[in-house]
């Protein structure tokens, strides 16, 4: 059997293609879109992915929560390796790991061996070293071989996206697709003939940007004013050092937080501010490992800001409960270069396809972040003589996977 697998930075979906064209694996008992995660038990030394990762962490499981680890491919990180427990993992084990569990998932849901996998892959992986991008590549297709796949072929998560949807028949459609995830924001120009069967990819660019950057802008700005960021320092003088503030506000690195150093560290802002509310809540949360529930909390006040001009975010300790107010104004700002950056980044796809915005007959939007308003009317607003389809945004890749795969196998 053949499988698309779209392994996002935050989620994981994989499509199979059937008599009825595509069709997402209900990879858990509520969804076709897992968290891509990978819990290690310290006692059990066993392994679990998806949302029952992120549960036995958050039940307070003594073990290792990892997270973004496809971020890990295009950088240094990944020919390092992790303490697991008692172990030292490398990362590419870790990345095995997840993928053999969701393939046996997936085989066990088909009753059918996945031997061949057309494989996502964003058009960059790390936009700034073309080597380690390509070395990104050739990890992710041993892994896969790795966790038991004979053939693997990879398509660009953006171009696999606009496969993805029916266009009405008639005449060439010529479709934007904007892919922004929790890791990466991909562009492409696709050309999809008359009859929906034959597609060119015109342009296509990508930075090393997306939701987990906005993540870090809500967490570093903001939401860590409340554990001491950014605050001087009543004995000294000094403003704190803002080093365990940025690990506290990234994904990949929130395991950090627990190491001797940072604790020392802690405990040497605390004797310099004793009365600091802020940094006993940090140490609070450093002691209880409460990171990823920080981190999750401050996801959930981005999300919410798509839907909500205002969110709360609450933070209790054992005696103190830390709250703010946080508008949605105050989250565009924050954004607000990031989104320069990516505009950028779609005009060189444009310009690369000879394309000018008023010929795309269709945007297609793909990735959670495009839930956010300023995403749409900045990435989409160009684009007066274009319909948005109506995609699905989580799993319209993992679906055009399927296609694509399915289309090559005929000819
Ligand atoms: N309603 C929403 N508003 C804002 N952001 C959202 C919303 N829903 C999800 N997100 C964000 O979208 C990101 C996850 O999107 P998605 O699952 O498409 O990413 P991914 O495919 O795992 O990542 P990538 O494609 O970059 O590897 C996360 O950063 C999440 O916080
Ligand atoms: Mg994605």
């Amino acid at each position: 059997m053949q499988v698309g697998i779209d392994f996002g930075t935050s989620n994981t979906s994989i499509a199979v293609y059937g008599p009825d064209g595509a069709d997402l694996l209900m990879l858990e008992p509520e969804t076709t879109s897992i968290p891509t995660a990978v819990f290690y038990g310290a006692e059990s030394g066993e392994y679990a992915i998806g949302t029952q990762a992120v549960s036995a962490y958050e039940s307070g499981e003594e073990g290792r929560l990892m997270r973004s680890i496809k971020s890990v491919l295009g950088s240094s990180l990944i020919d390092e390796t992790t303490e697991v427990g008692r172990r030292r993992l490398p990362f590419r084990d870790v990345i095995v790991h997840f993928l053999r569990r969701v393939i046996s998932n997936a085989e066990a849901l088909t009753g059918q061996r996945v031997e061949s996998v057309i494989q996502g892959r964003p058009v960059s992986f790390n936009d700034r070293h073309p080597d380690l991008d390509k070395r990104a590549q050739t990890i992710l297709e041993a892994c896969l071989h790795e966790a038991g796949v004979a053939h693997v072929e990879f398509l660009d998560e953006p171009v696999a996206a606009a496969r993805s949807v029916k266009f009405p028949g008639g005449r060439e459609r010529l479709i934007f697709v904007v892919d922004i995830g929790g890791g990466t924001s991909d562009f492409s120009v696709v050309r999809i003939s008359a009859d929906n069967a034959g597609f060119d990819v015109l342009g296509s660019s990508g930075l090393y940007v997306g939701g987990n950057d906005f993540d870090h802008k809500l967490s570093f700005f903001e939401l860590s004013r409340l554990f001491g960021n950014w605050e001087t320092l009543e004995l000294n003088g000094l403003v704190a050092p803002s080093a365990p503030y940025s690990t506290l506000s990234d994904w990949k690195s929130l395991n950090k937080l627990y190491t001797r150093d940072t604790q020392k560290l802690i405990r040497w802002m605390i004797l310099n501010s004793p009365n600091s509310k802020g940094l006993q809540a940090f140490d609070y949360l450093v002691r209880n490992h409460e990171a990823h529930t920080y981190a999750k909390r401050t996801e959930q006040i981005k999300i919410g800001l798509s839907a909500a001009d205002q969110q709360t975010f609450v933070y209790e300790t054992a005696d103190a409960r830390l709250e703010k107010q946080v508008a949605r104004k105050t989250f565009e700002d924050l954004i607000d270069e990031a989104l320069s950056r990516m505009d950028e980044v779609a005009s060189e796809c444009l310009t690369q396809a000879g394309v000018s915005p008023d010929q795309i007959t269709d945007v297609v939007m793909v990735g959670g972040s495009t839930f956010i308003p300023l995403v749409q009317a900045r990435l989409a607003g160009r684009f007066h003589n274009a319909d948005v389809s109506a995609n699905d945004r989580f799993g319209a890749v993992a679906k055009g996977l399927a296609v694509h795969g399915a289309a090559t196998a005929r000819r």
